[in-house]
């Protein structure tokens, strides 16, 4: 049987348009999307936006907009960005399909009657940015830690209740018994230690929020947003009719959004009966030029800037080799130039075309390769893309491309004749090859690229791969 492959990103907010954060954890689904489709396994990719909640009610009355209008618009944006930077999703789920919203019914209405939901009073503050309660002992100078100028207000409302906290000893036992992985390793320890602190009963709907999917058995009260978000995982799969995917192989994320994922979802899951995903990996953040991207410091960017300036392949590198996989990565755009020039133009555009002249000069015919990928050749590379180190993959990539020039430099085949010659090429032509191979789920388009000049009966120069960027 062919092994399964189910791989998420989170559900964008729709109150903001698609930035290079988005980008980072989309990107880097699609890569490790391809790269176990590589590998032969059967993949589902998904994706989507998150529309619910005081939040997205919030920025579309600002618009002028009904909520569903500006959902639409701004869903739209998401669904259209990612096929321009060549990521291949399988399906994108939107909170306001309605096939979503009864499968979420179905689901609170199942744990309620299993007697894990209750009534009470909530008192306290709610910050609309997080979407989430903020506790006393979280508040800094009053303010939420995360949004330190979003005003808050003490609320308090009667809302139904999860009941989390009983099933803190299972999910204690679960992530040390590793029944799920909390990837990296630090994030674990950080999510166990919060949970033997104590953890209280989660709030799972509100009275106050129009803008959300009705409490089957009080159509008063609405779904509280994440509820709602996290279930867009299984959701998705009873849609499309593809539940033989369940449970998904990684969730990946941001670390701000680790504990509703790690905690929350699972014992979501747990309450219901349901088995749990597998991994969960969250990543950490681009900070630009030194600085937290923010809208009001005007140095957010976005994937339609890096597309103009870098091209798909272009901006994919960029983007999967400053991947944040445990610190916060800083990027900026005079750092991507310097990055673009020195790995893409000289780094590989260079070997390229250096490799593509000798051959074309020596009228080199290259013999025939089987490129089918076998990871048994590549361990170190195989390892890192199993472990989600994608920036690591590329570094081990770069070596080659690096030994490769080097190669070069000692052989000097431009002296060569013969034999020697044609042996020299047939090594650089070989690596060559093997790094297109090993780029696949990176650059798909360079890949095909490379690997058509490169493959018989005659190799010629070509425009360069990467020009040059001033
Ligand atoms: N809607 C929730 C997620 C629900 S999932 C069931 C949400 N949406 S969001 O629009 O705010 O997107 C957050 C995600 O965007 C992060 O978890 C991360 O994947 C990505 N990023 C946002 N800013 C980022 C950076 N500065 N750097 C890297 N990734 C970032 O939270």
């Amino acid at each position: 049987m062919t092994k399964k492959f189910y791989i998420t990103t989170p559900i964008y907010y729709v109150n903001d348009v698609p930035h290079i954060g988005h980008t980072c954890t989309t990107l880097v689904a699609d890569i490790i999307a391809r790269y176990h489709k590589l590998l032969g396994e059967e993949v589902f990719f998904l994706t989507g936006t998150d529309e619910h909640g005081a939040k997205i009610a919030e920025a579309a009355k600002k618009s002028g907009l009904t909520p569903k209008k500006f959902c639409d618009q701004v869903s739209k944006n998401f669904q259209e960005i990612w096929p321009k930077l060549n990521i291949q999703y399988d399906y994108f789920i939107r909170t306001t399909n309605p096939q979503h919203e009864r499968i979420v019914q179905e689901f609170i209405e199942k744990i309620y009657e299993k007697g894990d939901i209750y009534k009470d009073k909530y008192e306290g503050f709610y910050c609309v940015a997080c979407e989430k309660f903020v506790t006393e002992t979280d508040l800094v100078d009053g303010k939420c830690p995360f949004h330190p100028t979003q005003k808050l207000q003490k609320q308090t409302e009667v809302n139904y209740f999860f009941r989390l906290s009983k099933y803190v000893p299972e999910l204690i036992k679960a992530i040390e018994k590793n029944e799920y992985l909390i990837l990296p390793k630090a994030k674990r320890k950080e999510v166990l230690t919060k949970l033997k602190a104590g953890v209280n009963d989660l709030s799972i709907s509100r009275a106050s929020v129009s803008w959300g999917i009705p409490i089957p058995w009080d159509k008063k009260q609405t779904i509280y947003v994440w509820f709602d978000a996290l279930l867009n995982y299984y959701t998705a799969l009873k849609i499309n009719k593809k539940e033989k995917f369940w449970p998904p192989t990684v969730h990946l994320i941001g670390k701000e959004i680790l504990w509703f994922h790690t905690v929350v979802w699972q014992a979501m899951l747990l309450s219901a009966g349901i088995s749990l995903p597998k991994v969960i990996f969250a990543h950490s953040f681009y900070t630009i030029d030194g600085q937290k991207m923010s809208k009001s410091l005007g140095n957010v960017i976005s994937p339609k800037q890096l597309l103009e300036k870098f091209g798909v392949d272009g901006t994919r590198y960029l983007i999967a080799s400053s991947f944040p996989y445990e610190n916060d990565a800083d990027v900026g755009w005079k750092k991507f130039e310097a990055k673009y020039n020195a790995d893409l133009a000289n780094g590989l555009g260079n070997l390229v075309a250096r490799v593509a002249k000798l051959c074309e000069k020596a009228n080199f015919t290259p013999p025939c390769y089987d490129d089918t990928y076998h990871h048994s050749k590549f361990k170190k590379f195989h390892k890192l893309m199993l472990e989600y180190k994608v920036n690591e993959a590329l570094e081990f990539v770069w070596e080659k491309i690096s030994k490769a020039d080097k190669y070069i430099n000692d052989t000097q085949p431009w002296l060569l004749k013969g034999e020697k010659l044609n042996k020299t090429l047939n090594y650089l032509v070989k690596e060559i090859r093997e790094i297109a191979l090993l780029l696949t789920p990176f650059m798909p388009e360079t890949s095909k690229k490379i690997r058509q000049q490169f493959s018989g009966p005659k190799i010629k120069s070509q425009k360069p791969l990467f020009p040059r960027i001033n």
